[in-house]
């Protein structure tokens, strides 16, 4: 498998080291910056030994070389600051990403793409507008990183082992994402059994602000860690044809009366990419907080005028 990663800042990069320690495939990691990628490349394949994988890293700064990819994440953009929300990133990595899209229709035209840049939802609506590809090749992380802190919260609340606790984030990557905890468990036990509604409201709002949490702490630029490790679990379950249900930015046709838009639901991800959406039976209220959501992103997607 060739994997091509387009932005070698801290997610780029961190996706890229995990990509290849997971031996998930051989992997380009590209970025505008002289240097930077090779530099960043070079420095991973001297860790091989000791990490002990055989995929390689390339560095590079020529789009020409994401010719073959199977799998491209896009991470290129700039990172929300302190105060700033993904919206107002907007036009300026909708500039960005758009020629990153550009370039993987030219270079990369059979690929399966995941776009990780923010806004999320609009990014991947441009990079499916801009690729011209089909739907079920182009896809937005956004539903496991959200999902994985929602697990993260609930097992250190409950002091269980994470591994436990699955959870279900569905809509937009942003403040009206929509946690669903009827949806989440441990060990298959609903988590409304084992907290108090107060306590997993408050887990609700600390996922919604999960992003902002770690801007805020770390004053310069936005969360990698757990970003890079959600990106790379999508593209493990393409790769290896997993066939995982797992929440991310798909297109829409109808689905949860949403159509014609990409936001966060459950997918089958396979190696044909998006293989299915799974429909789930929402309540009234959750349907309605998904749709709001919903059309949060189709109005900033208007505001890019694609
Ligand atoms: C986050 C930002 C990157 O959720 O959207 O961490």
């Amino acid at each position: 498998m060739k994997i091509t990663v387009v932005g070698a800042g801290f997610v780029g990069a961190t996706t890229a080291q995990r990509l290849a320690e997971k031996e998930l495939g051989d992997i380009v990691l590209h970025d505008i910056v002289e240097g930077m990628p090779q530099g960043k490349a070079l420095d991973m394949m001297e860790s091989a030994c000791l990490e002990d994988f055989d995929s390689t890293v390339q560095g590079t700064n020529d789009p020409a070389d994401y010719s073959g990819s199977d799998v491209v994440v896009i991470t290129s953009g700039l990172a929300r600051q302190p105060g700033m929300s993904r919206d107002d990133l907007l036009l300026k990595n909708a500039e960005i990403v758009g020629g990153v899209a550009e370039n993987v229709r030219k270079y990369a035209p059979d690929a399966i793409v995941i776009v990780v840049s923010n806004p999320l939802d609009v990014m991947t609506y441009l990079v499916g507008a801009k690729t011209g590809f089909p739907k079920h090749r182009v896809m937005g992380m956004a539903g496991v990183l959200d999902s994985a802190r929602f697990r993260c919260f609930i097992a250190m609340e409950l002091g269980v082992s994470h591994r436990d606790v699955e959870a279900m984030v569905l809509g937009g990557h942003g403040d009206d994402m929509v946690p669903l905890a009827r949806y989440s468990t441990v060990s298959g036990i609903g988590i409304e059994a084992l907290l108090p509604k107060e306590k997993i409201d408050a887990m609700i709002v600390r996922t919604r602000n999960g992003g902002a949490e770690i801007v805020k702490l770390l004053q310069k630029g936005s969360a990698y860690y757990a970003p890079s490790a959600a990106a790379v679990q999508m593209v493990q379950s393409i790769v290896r044809d997993e066939k995982r249900i797992l929440p991310v930015a798909a297109y829409c046709t109808g689905q949860y009366g949403i159509k014609g838009q990409f936001v966060g639901v459950p997918v089958q991800l396979g190696r044909k990419g998006v293989e299915k959406i799974i429909e789930l039976s929402l309540t009234e209220n959750e349907l309605k907080q998904l749709q709001a959501s919903a059309s949060h992103v189709a109005a900033s997607v208007e505001k890019l005028g694609v």
